[in-house]
């Protein structure tokens, strides 16, 4: 697919390979005793870590952790993802409290083969984000061979995701080929019918992406707040709904898009809508535009759903992003729940190739339960956002072969 992956990376025993990682993991807890959260992306680094250890490699992870800005943020150290990662690993992970310079330098020095050790957080040093050549020169210093697998970091142009990629031998670690893969599955060269859903609150943060999804998909279905945004460009009332409605003449540029490319958009038929968002507030199903001066729109309608999931059913590949409603707060979560579970099912039931990302769209999987029946979940934010708006990810770029 463009890029070399560890099994065409030869004879590594005795080799340093320098492993970008995404280790900006949810912590809670004081400064000085922060626990990790949620340890998936943790676990989304075993299968490359396993795999150089099996190969005989030294194994010196490279992360980030939250945007301390180039500067020693002690409650932004990595330090607190030693024990849950040598926990999910089975034996300690060494640390050094620098990630370039002496203390680095003699820690990479002292490894042995197989060993794993987690350099401090790249960007205490401004030189990370800024991809100073020189900072790109001192990590690359550490090591005979670099592997990213933090796709979710790979939109940053930063030099431990890009510049010291150009400086040594290359390769995607197992995540990211993983990723990348699904992806490409997805939207790369999808199985056709492909349908997206995009959703949440706001169209102004996904312009680019509805612009791009509507050259590339054969159906799009648009919920959340920012349907509203179209319903009102449409003529339809609103109410006291969340509607950007400066952004009324984008949203009928979207639609003419859509019409352009031949791609069929799904928006609400009927709506779920109330007073007030709280848990358990009355819910009432609306037809468009039967939307009283105080009702706010939370969710999509049960006709809407039910369209939705034929269209759903009669397509071969889904890409997801962004909820249908407030899934939140019951019971305006029924609409996401209901598309999440039948999607879930045809593609547990190897009927559709479903692919959804986004922090979002994650919660809201869980919440139905259905996470694990997708054929692939992206946990990256940004770096998903910006892949489906259909730009070039540095952090990808960088891997890719010329030839
Ligand atoms: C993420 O958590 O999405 C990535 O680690 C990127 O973090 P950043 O937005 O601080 O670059």
């Amino acid at each position: 697919m463009g890029f070399r992956t560890l099994d065409q990376a030869g004879d590594l025993s005795g080799k340093t390979a320098l492993v970008r990682v995404d280790f900006n993991v949810p912590t809670h807890g004081g400064p000085s005793s922060l626990l990790v959260s949620d340890d998936t992306r943790l676990r989304a680094a075993l299968p490359t870590i396993r795999l150089l250890k099996a190969k005989g490699a030294k194994v010196v992870l490279l992360s980030h952790f939250d945007r301390p800005k180039g500067k020693r943020v002690p409650e932004m150290s990595l330090r607190p993802v030693v024990q849950p990662l040598s926990k999910l690993l089975g034996e300690q992970v060494l640390f050094a409290d620098d990630c370039v310079g002496p203390r680095a330098a003699s820690a990479v020095e002292a490894l042995a083969p197989g060993q794993v050790l987690l350099l401090e957080n790249l960007r205490y040093h401004a030189g990370e984000e800024a991809n100073d050549p020189a900072f790109a020169k001192a990590l690359a210093a550490l090591g005979d061979l670099y592997v990213n697998d933090a796709f979710s970091a790979a939109h940053r142009a930063h030099a431990s995701t890009e510049g010291v990629a150009r400086l040594l031998p290359a390769f995607a670690g197992e995540s990211m080929r993983e990723e990348l893969s699904a992806l490409h599955r997805a939207l790369g060269s999808p199985e056709r019918p492909v349908i997206g859903i995009v959703g949440g609150s706001k169209i102004s943060t996904k312009l680019d992406l509805l612009k791009h999804l509507v050259t590339k998909l054969d159906k799009l279905a648009i919920g959340g707040g920012m349907a509203n945004t179209f319903l009102y460009a449409q003529g339809h009332d609103v109410g006291a709904s969340y509607c950007e409605k400066d952004l009324a003449d984008t949203a009928r540029e979207i639609i003419r898009l859509a019409g352009q490319n031949n791609c069929k958009l799904f928006l609400p038929l009927d709506i779920v809508v109330a007073d007030k968002l709280g848990p358990g507030a009355a819910a009432r199903v609306r037809e468009l535009g039967a939307v009283d001066e105080e009702e706010r729109i939370l969710d999509a309608g049960p006709e809407t759903v039910e369209r939705l999931e034929r269209a759903i059913a009669n397509s071969k590949t889904l890409i997801w992003n962004g909820p249908l409603g407030v899934f939140e707060t019951p019971p305006f979560d029924k609409g996401t729940v209901a598309v999440a579970k039948f999607a879930g099912a045809l593609a547990k039931a190897g009927k559709l190739v479903a692919v959804a990302g986004g922090g979002d769209t994650v919660a809201a999987l869980n919440v139905a339960g259905v996470a694990q029946d997708f054929t692939f979940v992206s946990t990256a934010g940004g770096a998903f956002l910006e892949w489906m708006e259909g730009k070039a990810l540095p952090g990808v770029a960088a891997l890719q072969v010329k030839d």
